[in-house]
């Protein structure tokens, strides 16, 4: 079964044909950075004027490179939430329209299972597993039951640690989107020579935040008062703000994902988003062989359309499929601790 998968949720504009969930038969990412590069962030309505202006031509192209028609086609698939409102609705409408012309099912699909499915294009994967879910918008932990069984058992209770990379980096003036960068200039850095204060949100964190994380007090840390945490014999330079900020960040998220490995017994890690291409992530997560830790390619970690076929297959399988007056919705409430089984995260 071949599905077409649109992602538009922030400012990547994404075609992808999957066949089974598994097969990505084409795969095409049209980035908008060069547009909102200037403005060293996303600017919302730049990016749903892009995707407007490239939706058309990205499934075209996804359908040449496939070397398939749209008859050849099983069911469409579109990104409905959550993300930026204009830029959801631009490849949400397309899908619709595309699978009311054609007659075909039409599959609505929450962004973030999309990214938790994404190692499963590539990897074999039983559930349950941890779920570790690092975004622009999401820092997540979650005992992942099935493809769209999620329980939230950890969340930010501010940033999301991707808002925190791309917020330090537009501070020192590195680029953007942060991530990338300063994953690449932390190389030349020593992780030591500041020590950034890693959050703890309960005495003892056996609180009800045991596996929550926070980020804000770290960016604040490295924006505002660097010179307060820098170690003695070290040099305040990129490289080494970056390398001390990086681990501070990954070292955040590891404590209280390794928490919820131990406290569940359950000994398999899947990550996923723009985050888990974090090189310094990856290999804090090798070091413990004790866990089955499992990324997708690099490729994969950003935005695609491939993971949102990959989760629409999964539905189709199951026999659901989404009404044609499926809305947008920017946020989900589902994503706070304890909701998430309230309903199925793809579901309408
Ligand atoms: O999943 P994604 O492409 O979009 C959202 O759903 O938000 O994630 C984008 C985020 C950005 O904050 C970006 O800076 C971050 O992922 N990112 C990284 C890396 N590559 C992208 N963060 C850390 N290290 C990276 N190598
Ligand atoms: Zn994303």
């Amino acid at each position: 079964m071949k599905i077409l998968g649109i992602e538009s949720s922030c400012d990547e504009t994404a075609c992808a044909i999957v066949e089974d969930g598994k097969n990505i038969i084409s795969n095409v990412v049209a980035t908008q950075i060069p547009f909102h590069q200037v403005y060293k962030g996303v600017v919302p309505e730049i990016a749903s004027r892009k995707h407007a202006e490239w939706i058309l031509p990205v499934v075209r192209q996804a359908l040449r490179e496939a070397e398939l028609s749209l008859d050849d086609i099983d069911a469409i698939a579109a990104t409905n939430r959550p993300g930026l409102m204009g830029s959801l609705l631009v490849g949400l409408t397309f899908g619709k329209t595309l699978a009311w012309a054609t007659g075909k099912p039409f599959l609505a699909v929450n962004h973030m299972l999309g990214h938790m499915y994404a190692a499963h294009l590539v990897n074999d994967i039983q559930y349950p597993y941890i779920g570790l879910l690092v975004s622009g918008g999401h820092s997540i932990i979650a005992k992942v039951n099935s493809f769209d069984d999620l329980e939230v058992l950890g969340t930010t209770i501010d940033d999301s640690v991707g808002e925190a990379f791309d917020k330090v980096s537009k501070f020192y003036g590195l680029g953007y989107p942060g991530g990338a960068v300063i994953d690449r200039i932390a190389k030349d850095g020593d992780p030591k020579s500041f020590s950034f204060p890693i959050a703890k949100l309960d005495k003892g964190d056996d609180g009800e935040h045991r596996y929550d994380v926070s980020f804000s007090g770290l960016k604040t840390a490295v924006i505002h008062q660097a010179d307060m945490f820098l170690k003695k014999g070290y040099e305040k330079t990129d490289a080494n703000i970056c390398a001390a900020f990086q681990e501070t960040a990954c070292r955040t998220l590891i404590t209280r994902l390794f928490r919820a490995v131990e406290d569940t017994g359950i000994r398999t890690v899947v990550a996923g988003g723009g985050v888990a291409a974090n090189s310094r992530l990856r290999a804090l997560l090798a070091e413990r062989t004790d866990i089955n830790c499992i990324f997708p390619p690099l490729k994969l970690c950003g935005d695609n359309g491939a993971m949102i076929a990959g989760v629409a297959y999964q539905f189709l399988k199951r026999g659901d499929r989404s009404p044609l007056d499926t809305t947008a919705c920017a946020r989900i409430p589902q994503f706070k601790r304890g909701l998430a089984n309230l309903e199925h995260f793809g579901r309408r």
